[in-house]
C-alpha cells in the first residue's frame, strides 16, 4: 500500500510512483494530468429548433471542469446519427454545424490548458427515450412526441422500451460510416481524443453482449462475431482520425448477469482493441440488463480496470464512485489504472482536481484570474 500523500505527490523515496498529477502521453497528445471528466449527458439541446446542437449550457458546464484543472474533459455522449440519440435532447455530431458548435467549446477547454475529448455514441435499442428529468413521461418516446424507430442487433427490447428493428447489412454499413464521419468532424472541431462508446447497454455493447445479440450471421454468435461491429467501427475511426491522436473505447466489463458479457471476454476484446490501434480502454460496467444486480460501492469498478490493464496489456481508465483524492491517487499509484474518471463528484465540485492537488501536495492548472484564492 502506498501512503496516500506519497501516492499523490511523489515524495522523497517514492520516485517512480505515478501520481494523479503526472502527465500522460498518448501518441502525440500530452494530457497534463490523470484526472479525466467522465462523459455526462446533459439532455439539453433543443430537439425541435436545433437538434443535437450544443450551446451556452454545454460551454459553461464543460468549461467549469477545465477551470477546475481536469486534464481531459470528455464530452457527453455525442450521437453519430439522429437515431443514435438516447433522448431527443441529446447532443450530436452528425452535421458540420454541430461540429462548429463543439469547436467553440473545445477552444475554451484548450485555452484553460485542458485537453478535449468527445464521446461518439449510438444508443441503439436504448434510443428515443425521455430524458431522465422529463415530466412528460418515462421509457420510449412515441413518434407523435418526436420519437423514432430504434435499431439493435436483434428485434429484442430492453426492458419495457420499444422493440428495435434488427440492423441489416446496409444498416450496419451506415453505422460504421456514421462513426467515421463523426470522427472526421471531431478532428475538424479540434478535439484531441475520441472515445467510442461501447458500454452501458448502447448499440456497440448490445452487439458485444449475448443478452442482446441473438444474430446468427457474421455479427453474432461467438465473441469474435459479437465484437465484429465494434472492431469495424474502431478501424473506420482510426482510418480518418489522425495517427497522432489517441482513440479511447469505453467498455462495460461485465453485464453483472448470468449468461451476459463476462470480464474475461472483455479482457480478450480489449487486447483486440489494442491491436486495432486503441490507446486506452475506459472500463465501466453494466447497462445492458434491467435485471442486473450491481454491487455499487466506492471504487467498485477499479478491479475491472486493473484486470483489463494487466490481462490485455493496454492502458486503462477507472471510473465509478471515485470521490476521494487519496482513493484516486492510490488507483494510479498502484497501477490499477492509468487515469481516473469522475462524474458525479465533479458535478458536486468542478474544482475537485485543484482540491486534490491542495490535499495531496500536487499541481494542476489554475487560471491566473483565480490566483488570489
Ligand atoms: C448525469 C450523468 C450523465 C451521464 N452520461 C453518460 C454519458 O453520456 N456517457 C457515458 O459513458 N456515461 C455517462 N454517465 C456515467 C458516468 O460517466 C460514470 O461512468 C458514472 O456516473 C460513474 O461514475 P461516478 O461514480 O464518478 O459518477 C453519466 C452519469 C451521470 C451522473
Amino acid at each position: 500500500m502506498v501512503p496516500a500523500r506519497e501516492a499523490g505527490a511523489r515524495a522523497a523515496g517514492w520516485a517512480g510512483v505515478t501520481t494523479l498529477f503526472d502527465p500522460l502521453q498518448l501518441r502525440d497528445v500530452e494530457i497534463p494530468n490523470r484526472i479525466w471528466v467522465s462523459p455526462m449527458c446533459q439532455y439539453s439541446c433543443d430537439p425541435v429548433g436545433a437538434p443535437g446542437l450544443v450551446h451556452d449550457w454545454h460551454l459553461v458546464h464543460l468549461g467549469s471542469f477545465a477551470l477546475g484543472g481536469a486534464g481531459l474533459v470528455l464530452t457527453e455522449a455525442a450521437a453519430v446519427s439522429p437515431e443514435g440519440r438516447i433522448s431527443p435532447e441529446d447532443a450530436g455530431i452528425w452535421t458540420d454545424e454541430q461540429a462548429r458548435a463543439w469547436a467553440r467549446v473545445v477552444a475554451f477547454l484548450h485555452a484553460q490548458g485542458s485537453r478535449a475529448g468527445v464521446q461518439l455514441a449510438h444508443a441503439g435499442r436504448k434510443a428515443s427515450t425521455y430524458r431522465p428529468f422529463e415530466a412528460a413521461g418515462t421509457g420510449s418516446v412515441p413518434a407523435a412526441e418526436g420519437g423514432w424507430e430504434t435499431v439493435g442487433p436483434s428485434a429484442e427490447a430492453f426492458g419495457r422500451y420499444a422493440e428495435p428493428r434488427a440492423l441489416d447489412a446496409e444498416g450496419l454499413r451506415r453505422v460504421v460510416e456514421d462513426f467515421a464521419a463523426a470522427a472526421r468532424r471531431a478532428d475538424e472541431a479540434g478535439f484531441d481524443v475520441v472515445e467510442v462508446h461501447a458500454a452501458h447497454g448502447y448499440l456497440l455493447h448490445q452487439f458485444l453482449s449475448p443478452l442482446s445479440n441473438r444474430r446468427e450471421d457474421s455479427h453474432g454468435g461467438d465473441l469474435a462475431g459479437r465484437a465484429r461491429l465494434l472492431l469495424e467501427v474502431v478501424d473506420a475511426v482510426r482510418a480518418v482520425w489522425p495517427q497522432g491522436k489517441p482513440v479511447v473505447v469505453r467498455v462495460s466489463a461485465t453485464d453483472w448477469t448470468d449468461g451476459g458479457l463476462q470480464l474475461d471476454e472483455v479482457v480478450t476484446v480489449s487486447g483486440w482493441l489494442r491491436e486495432h490501434g486503441v490507446d486506452l480502454v475506459d472500463v465501466s460496467t453494466g447497462g445492458n440488463s434491467p435485471a442486473a444486480s450491481i454491487p455499487v460501492a466506492p471504487g467498485y469498478q477499479v478491479p475491472h480496470a486493473e484486470a483489463v490493464r494487466r490481462g490485455a496489456g493496454v492502458a486503462t481508465g477507472a471510473v465509478g464512485m471515485i470521490t476521494d483524492p487519496a482513493q484516486a491517487a492510490q488507483v494510479v499509484a498502484q497501477g490499477q489504472a492509468d487515469v481516473v474518471l469522475l462524474a458525479r463528484e465533479l458535478l458536486r465540485d468542478p474544482r475537485w482536481p485543484q482540491r486534490a492537488a491542495r490535499e495531496l501536495g500536487g499541481q494542476v492548472a489554475r487560471p491566473p484570474q483565480y490566483a488570489r484564492a
